[in-house]
C-alpha cells in the first residue's frame, strides 16, 4: 500500500522541523511525515555558529532591524515579508527558550546578544559559537512530543509528482535498502536548505546540493534571485569550514599581509580598537567579500597552496574570551588548521556560504505550483534581498517554518486523498534510476570529473564578480555537462547506502541548479550586493528594482521573467556603512 501523509516535509533541518510542529500545533489529527536524507540532528542547521537576531534589548526596535535587512539586501528585500520577519522573530526566539534552547546571558540574567555584521544594534542572540547545534537539538526533542509526526530518516526525494495542478507526493529511495517509494501528500514542504557544494569551495555540507530548488524547478515551479550567491569573508583555506562572524563581533580585526587593518580602504569606517556597528569589520558580507578581491588585486594576500589569504588576528582578546565567547572557533583552529588562535594568526578567505535565491514563495511560504511549499535557505521568501545579513538565517527559518506548516497545514485539510495519476508517475521515475543509474548503461562519463568542472566553472564565471562574457562561458559549459551527464556511468549497482547512486541524483539536481544561477546572473546587467558585473558596476534601480523567476521550459533550458519588488515604507537608497 502507498504510504499517505497529510504533509509531507522533505528536509530535517531546522525549517523542516519548526515546521513539523507549527503543523502539530494546527492540527494534531493531520499526519506528518519528515523525509530526510540525513538523520534530522546531522542536519546543516547544526553546524551554524554565530548567533540568531531577534529585537529584545530596549535601545532597538524593529524598524531599525527591518531597515538594516533592507538596505543590507540592497533593496532587493520584499519589505511586508521584511516587517513580519522582524515583528515574529523575537516571539519565535522566545519561544525556543522555553522549549529549552540554552541562549548565553548576561551575568544579570538577560538574554545575552552580541554586534553582527551590517547591523546597527546588539540584536544577535547565541549559544556560545554552537548556536544552530543548540537550537537543532531544541527543535528536534520538541518535534518527538508530537506523534503525528512520522520520520523518514535517511529517504532521499528524487522527484515530486504532480497531478490536476497541485503536489501530491514524491518519490523518495530508502537509502538502507535501496527501495524506491512512492510517499503520497496532500501537501509537501521544501526544508532541504540551500545549494553551497554547487561551488567548489563552502561552508556548505556535502549534503547542500540544492535537492529541494531542483525538485520544485524541474516541477514547474520558478527560482527566484538565483544570482545572489552569498560569499562569507572568512572560511579556513582547503576545507572551507566557516570561522564565524562572531569572531569579529567579539573583537577580531582583518589584516592582510603587511599587517594592515585593510577594510579602512574599502569606505567601510576607519579602525577603532573595538568593533564599531556596521564598520570595518562588521561591515555587510558583500561588501567584505569584495574587498578581500580587490586587495589581492593589488598583491596584498598571501598565498598558500590552498589559494590567496588574509589573516584574522583573535591574539588581542585573551584565551579567557576566546574560551568563553568562542571555543569552536579555537577548536576548528586546532583540529583542521593546527593553528592556536589564542597566539596565532588565522588564515581565511571567503568562501561560498549562502544562497539569498531560492524556491518563490509568497509570504507564507506557498509557492506558485499548488500544494508545495517552502522554507528555509532552499526558499526564497524575499527577506534577504541581494545579500543577507548574518544572524538573519537562523530566525528566518523558524519564523517561515512556523508560517509555512500553518498554511500547508490548512491547505493539506480541504484537499481530496491523492489521484492515483501519480503512482504510474512514480513508477516512471522508478524505471528512470533504475535505467540511468542502476544498470549497467555502457556511459562513459564520471560523476566526480563533471562536478569538478561544474564547479571549477562556477567559481572562475559566477563567482564574487562576474561579468557576461563570464556567465557566457558558463552557460556553454553547463549546457555540455548536462549532456555529458546523460552518459555518466557507475560502478555500484548495489542497493544498500549506495552513495554512488545519492551523488549521481545530487549531481543532475546541482547541474539545474547551477544553470538557473547563471541565467539570473547573465540576464541582470546591474551590480546590486552580492551580485557584482564589472561590466556593468552600478546598481540600476530604473530596470532591476525587479525579482528574477527562472523556470525550466519543457526541453530543459532556462527561461528568465521578472516580478517587482515590494516597498513598503523604505524607498531605495544607497548604502552607507561606516559612519
Ligand atoms: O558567521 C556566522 O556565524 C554565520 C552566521 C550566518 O550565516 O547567519
Amino acid at each position: 500500500m502507498t504510504p499517505s501523509h497529510d504533509v509531507v516535509l522533505v528536509g530535517g533541518g531546522g525549517a523542516g522541523l519548526r515546521a513539523a510542529i507549527a503543523i502539530g500545533e494546527t492540527n494534531p489529527r493531520l499526519r506528518v511525515a519528515v523525509v530526510s536524507k540525513v538523520y534530522p540532528m546531522r542536519s546543516h542547521t547544526v553546524s551554524a555558529e554565530g548567533g540568531a537576531a531577534a529585537v529584545i534589548r530596549p535601545d532597538d526596535s524593529l524598524d531599525e532591524h527591518a531597515y538594516d535587512t533592507i538596505s543590507g539586501g540592497d533593496w532587493l528585500c520584499d519589505q511586508d515579508a521584511v516587517e513580519a520577519f522582524v515583528k515574529e522573530s523575537p516571539e519565535e526566539m522566545l519561544r525556543l527558550e522555553h522549549w529549552g534552547c540554552p541562549w548565553s546571558r548576561e551575568p544579570d540574567g538577560r538574554i545575552a546578544v552580541r554586534p553582527f555584521g551590517g547591523m546597527k544594534r546588539m540584536r544577535t542572540w547565541f549559544a556560545a559559537d554552537k548556536t544552530g547545534f543548540h537550537m537543532l537539538h531544541t527543535l528536534f526533542q520538541t518535534s518527538l512530543k508530537y506523534t503525528s509526526v512520522q520520520r523518514y530518516d535517511e529517504w532521499f526525494v528524487t522527484k515530486l509528482l504532480v497531478a490536476d495542478g497541485r503536489v501530491q507526493g514524491v518519490v523518495a529511495i530508502e537509502l538502507m535498502s535501496g527501495k524506491i517509494e512512492t510517499i503520497a501528500a496532500k501537501a509537501v514542504i521544501l526544508c532541504t536548505g540551500g545549494c553551497g557544494r554547487v561551488f567548489p569551495f563552502t561552508t556548505n555540507a556535502n549534503i547542500k546540493n540544492g535537492d529541494g530548488m531542483a525538485l520544485a524547478y524541474q516541477a514547474g515551479a520558478p527560482l527566484k534571485d538565483m544570482e545572489f550567491v552569498q560569499y562569507h569573508p572568512t572560511g579556513l583555506p582547503f576545507t572551507g569550514i566557516l570561522i564565524t562572524e562572531a569572531a569579529r563581533s567579539e573583537g577580531g580585526y582583518l589584516i592582510n599581509k603587511d599587517g594592515y587593518r585593510y577594510l579602512q580602504d574599502y569606505n567601510l569606517g576607519k579602525p577603532e580598537p573595538k568593533p564599531v556597528f556596521r564598520s570595518m569589520e562588521l561591515g555587510p558580507r558583500d561588501r567584505l567579500s569584495q574587498a578581500f578581491i580587490k586587495e589581492h588585486e593589488k598583491g596584498r594576500t598571501i598565498e598558500t597552496p590552498y589559494g590567496a589569504v588574509v589573516h584574522l588576528d583573535l591574539r588581542h582578546l585573551g584565551e579567557k574570551l576566546i574560551n568563553a565567547k568562542i571555543p569552536f572557533v579555537r577548536e576548528l583552529c586546532l583540529k583542521y588548521q593546527n593553528i592556536d588562535p589564542v597566539r596565532e594568526l588565522i588564515p581565511v578567505r571567503p568562501v561560498v556560504h549562502y544562497m539569498m535565491g531560492g524556491v518563490h514563495t509568497d509570504i507564507n511560504g506557498a509557492t506558485p505550483l499548488a500544494g508545495l511549499y517552502a522554507a528555509g535557505e532552499v526558499a526564497c521568501v524575499s527577506m534577504n534581498g541581494a545579500n543577507r545579513l548574518g544572524s538573519n538565517s537562523l530566525p528566518e527559518l523558524l519564523v517561515f517554518g512556523a508560517r509555512a506548516g500553518r498554511a500547508a497545514a490548512e491547505f493539506a485539510s480541504r484537499q481530496p486523498e491523492f489521484n492515483p495519476a501519480i503512482l504510474a508517475q512514480a513508477e516512471d521515475e522508478r524505471r528512470r534510476l533504475e535505467r540511468a543509474f542502476l544498470q549497467n548503461t555502457g556511459g562513459r562519463e564520471r560523476i566526480v570529473t563533471i562536478r569538478d568542472e561544474m564547479q571549477k566553472t562556477m567559481e572562475e564565471s559566477a563567482g564574487i564578480y562576474r561579468s557576461g562574457d563570464s556567465l557566457m562561458r558558463a552557460v556553454e559549459k553547463l549546457r555540455e555537462l548536462q549532456n555529458r551527464f546523460r552518459s555518466v556511468a557507475l560502478d555500484d549497482h548495489s542497493r544498500t547506502y549506495n552513495t554512488e547512486l545519492t551523488s549521481a541524483v545530487e549531481l543532475g539536481f546541482m547541474l539545474d541548479v547551477a544553470e538557473s544561477i547563471v541565467h539570473s546572473a547573465l540576464r541582470r546587467e546591474e551590480s546590486r550586493g552580492a551580485h557584482q558585473r564589472t561590466d556593468f558596476p552600478a546598481r540600476d534601480d530604473q530596470r532591476y528594482l525587479t525579482h528574477s523567476l527562472a523556470y525550466r521550459n519543457l526541453d530543459g533550458s532556462c527561461r528568465i521573467e521578472y516580478v517587482p519588488v515590494t516597498i513598503t515604507r523604505w524607498p531605495p537608497a544607497e548604502r552607507v556603512y561606516g559612519k
